[in-house]
């Protein structure tokens, strides 16, 4: 807590408070949805931004229906944000939501360059495109 970049842990990994330990499945065990094609190799950037959406977005956002977020909206049911995000916005809205639209009470954090660089937001970006191709009704 003192030193938080000494961890490399990103600011959606870090507990407000900690009320218990349970140790459960992965997530590729508990929510097969969000995998992408098991074809890809382990370091195609497919799966490289599949591990950047555990890591930033998983605590707020479902795919498919799958996972335990109750905050943000589904990110491929019933659309997935690149398909009605055109050009860069995208890239922009996770970089600071409130800068597409702004309203008060807007929940959505913004990811700084420290947090998500342009490379791995580009990887993210290619996950969420993938996964357009692999929608299923939760
Ligand atoms: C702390 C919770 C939280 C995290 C973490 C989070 N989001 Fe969100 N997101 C939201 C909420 C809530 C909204 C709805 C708009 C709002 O209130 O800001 C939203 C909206 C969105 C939208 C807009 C959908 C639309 O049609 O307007 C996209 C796209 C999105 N999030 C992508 C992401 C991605 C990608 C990540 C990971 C890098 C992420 N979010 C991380 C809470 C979060």
């Amino acid at each position: 807590w003192t030193n938080p970049q000494a961890g490399h842990i990103s600011p959606e990994q870090w507990p407000f408070q900690i009320a218990g330990i349970k140790q459960l499945q992965t997530v590729a065990e508990r929510f097969p949805a969000l995998l992408p094609d098991p074809k890809l190799s382990a370091d195609d950037p497919v799966n490289r931004g599949f591990a950047l959406f555990q890591k930033n977005c998983m605590a707020c956002h479902r795919l498919n229906g799958a996972g335990d977020a109750q905050v943000g909206p589904d990110l491929n049911i019933p659309y997935n944000p690149p398909e009605y995000f055109s050009g860069d916005f995208l890239k922009r809205y996770i970089r600071d939501p409130q800068s597409l639209r702004r309203w008060p009470q807007a929940k959505m954090p913004a990811f700084a360059a420290g947090v998500l660089p342009d490379s791995e937001s580009t990887w993210l970006v290619g996950y969420l495109k993938h996964m357009a191709g692999r929608k299923q009704q939760p």
